[in-house]
Formats: C-alpha cells, sequence, structure tokens
C-alpha cells in the first residue's frame, strides 16, 4: 500500500444534498440511478446529455467538473451495442469509451471528486473463465473476441480508478453489472439485447395475431439477467459500504435458460401460441453467470424477480412504444 491509499477511510451514508453527477443518465443504467437518487432524497443531481456534453471533448468535461464540482460521480456514459455493432466497429468501441472515461476520470481527479463509481461489463472476464465468473478471473484467458476492443476499453477503465487510488488516495470503486434490463431500455433492432428483442418479438406476435414465434438458436444457453433498479441499489449500497481497488460482480447470482426467460415473457405479454426454435442459429457461450459473493459480503443481494421485472419492463415498454429510441 502506498501513502496516498493509507490515509484512513469508511465510506458512510453519501450527503444527500452535495452534487452528485450521473454520466450517461439518459441511459438504461444511469436513468435508473438517476430515478433511484431522486427516491432516495438527493436534492442536487447533474445530467448533461451527449448532445449537451460530448464528454469525448476533453476541454469541455474539465470545464464542466470546473463549474460543477460534483463531490459524487456514476460513469454510466459509454458507448453500448449489440455483438454485431462491437464486431463491426471495433475502432469506434475502443476509442470513444477510452476516451470518455479517460476525461471523466481525470477531470473527477482535478476537482477532487470524493466518491466514484465507474461502470463496466461482464464482458471483461476471459471467454472461457469457470462460472459462476469470480472477479479473479479478469486477465486469465482470452476475451470474446466479438466485443474484446470493448472490454478493453473497460479494462483500462478498472485500471484508472485503480491507478487513481494508488496515485491520488482516491475512494474510487469499479462495478461490472451483468445483464441489464428494464424501464429504459434500448428496443432499437442494432441494439439487440436478448430481452427487449423477446419482449418486442412476442408482443408484435399478440398484436397480429400470429400463432408461432420463432427464436434464434436452441433455447438451451444460461444467462443471468438484472433488473436496472435493482442494479442502481447496489450501486447506492457499494457507495456507502464498499472501499476496495477490487471491481466488484453486480448480479442476481442465479440464471435462467433462454428458454424459461422466453416463456416468461410469452406469459407476462399474454401469448398463448407455440415457440419455436431456429436450431441453425448459433447459440453463444452456453453459461454466463457472476459469482456475486463479494457483493453479498458487502452485505447487499437481488430483490426483484425475473417475472415481477419483466412485467415491469413490458408496463414500460407499451407506454413508450411510440417513442422508443429507434
Ligand atoms: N445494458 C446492459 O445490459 C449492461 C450490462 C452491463 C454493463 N453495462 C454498462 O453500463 C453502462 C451504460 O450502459 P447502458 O446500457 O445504460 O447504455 P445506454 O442505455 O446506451 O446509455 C449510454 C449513455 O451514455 C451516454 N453517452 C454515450 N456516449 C457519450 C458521449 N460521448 N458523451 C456523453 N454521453 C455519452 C448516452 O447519452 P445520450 O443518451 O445523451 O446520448 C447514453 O445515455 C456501460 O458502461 C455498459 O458497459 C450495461
Amino acid at each position: 500500500m502506498t501513502p496516498a491509499e493509507s490515509a484512513p477511510f469508511t465510506p458512510g451514508r453519501l450527503d444527500r444534498d452535495a452534487p452528485f453527477y450521473i454520466a450517461g443518465h439518459r441511459g438504461l443504467a444511469g436513468s435508473a440511478m438517476w430515478r433511484l437518487l431522486e427516491a432516495e432524497g438527493f436534492t442536487n443531481l447533474i445530467g448533461r446529455s451527449s448532445a449537451e456534453l460530448d464528454l469525448k471533448d476533453r476541454a469541455a468535461v474539465f470545464a464542466f467538473f470546473e463549474q460543477t464540482r460534483p463531490r459524487y460521480v456514476v460513469l454510466a456514459a459509454a458507448k453500448v451495442g449489440g455483438i454485431m455493432a462491437n464486431n463491426t466497429y471495433p475502432v469506434d468501441f475502443l476509442s470513444e469509451n477510452l476516451q470518455v472515461q479517460v476525461n471523466v476520470i481525470d477531470a473527477a481527479i482535478a476537482v477532487d471528486v470524493e466518491r466514484l463509481l465507474f461502470l463496466g461489463s461482464s464482458c471483461i472476464y476471459p471467454r472461457l473463465a469457470p462460472q459462476p465468473i469470480t472477479e479473479n478471473a479478469l486477465l486469465t484467458g482470452y476475451l470474446e473476441p466479438t466485443n474484446d476492443a470493448y472490454a478493453i476499453a473497460k479494462i483500462a477503465g478498472i485500471f484508472h480508478i485503480q491507478a487513481a487510488r494508488r496515485q491520488f488516495g482516491k475512494h474510487w470503486i469499479s462495478a461490472m453489472p451483468t445483464n441489464l434490463y428494464g424501464p429504459g431500455d434500448n428496443f432499437s433492432p442494432q441494439g439487440s439485447h436478448v430481452l427487449p428483442a423477446l419482449i418486442q418479438r412476442y408482443d408484435n406476435a399478440v398484436k397480429s395475431g400470429a400463432t408461432t414465434v420463432t427464436n434464434w438458436g436452441s433455447g438451451t444457453p444460461r444467462r443471468e439477467f438484472m433488473h436496472v433498479d435493482d442494479m442502481a441499489a447496489a450501486f447506492l449500497h457499494l457507495l456507502e459500504h464498499y472501499d476496495s481497488p477490487e471491481q466488484v460482480n453486480v448480479g442476481t447470482g442465479q440464471d435462467s435458460t433462454i428458454r424459461e426467460i422466453a416463456k416468461t415473457i410469452a406469459r407476462v405479454v399474454g401469448f398463448t401460441g407455440d415457440t419455436l426454435w431456429d436450431t441453425d442459429k448459433p447459440d453463444g457461450t452456453p453459461q454466463k453467470l457472476l459469482d456475486v459473493s463479494k457483493l453479498a459480503d458487502a452485505g447487499w443481494s437481488a430483490r426483484i424477480d425475473l417475472e415481477d421485472g419483466v412485467r415491469s419492463t413490458v408496463d414500460w415498454y407499451h407506454e413508450h412504444v411510440a417513442t422508443l429510441r429507434r
């Protein structure tokens, strides 16, 4: 431990009136964080859309931090996309994400932000990491090649946080959420997240009166999904209770087969027809589940079960279908 890290610090309740910047506050993760903080009585939340403040613009980011002087920051802004986009535009995913996070973290150092949480993703772990994936699997093997550029940017972010702790004594942390879903999700075809795609498919079938729905693959791969409101609650808990250089996995600790997930969605939207599985299409990795022991040791575990979570997401989808991002 270096002198910078040795100053005594115990995380505690965040000041509800302190300036709190949520980078990416209109996105799936950032908007959930904003909702939770509002509900928790935070009175000084700060958000800027990418049109108002492009986080790739280093001078503008430094000027914004100088002007607003946030005491707390959640860094949930990122260029995010599905497999296809990640695989086709690796330079964009590497370069834009590095720029956004380097600018925000450096500007936060410059104005001495007290607590900062950096959001990564479970894609930082090796493709063949043993399941469930523990935090110490980081850098033990090759990444999934279809999104390695994005993953490398996120790994650099974890190291940037650790470096700020070492060099400047910052009590900043990194959290790696599993697959997220919920209000604010990306229902665009390019977004291609599994859960919103399935909701849209089954809902369209109900509306059109179709009697069958065909999904890609065998439906047997197991995936973990966490409702974003749970993610936000976990983040606030970590900010108030956790202080360590190692990233923390944020998940439910439970996975389901894609078939089970499809069945839940069909039930919630009221689809009574048959589901077919196109086994000519690829399945992807058989299981992806985070080990959440560290999060549990920090005193938090997920509360929203899949059926309730899907129901609230479908309700949100119905309310917003006309204005969804495309
Ligand atoms: N979604 C998941 O399943 C999932 C799972 C694990 C981890 N994560 C992590 O969570 C973070 C956020 O993901 P998300 O799903 O919430 O993504 P999202 O819904 O696409 O939101 C990303 C946000 O980032 C902002 N942004 C992007 N580039 C920016 C720029 N140059 N300047 C300013 N703002 C910019 C966007 O702002 P505007 O809307 O104003 O353009 C957008 O609101 C990412 O780090 C991702 O790795 C997501």
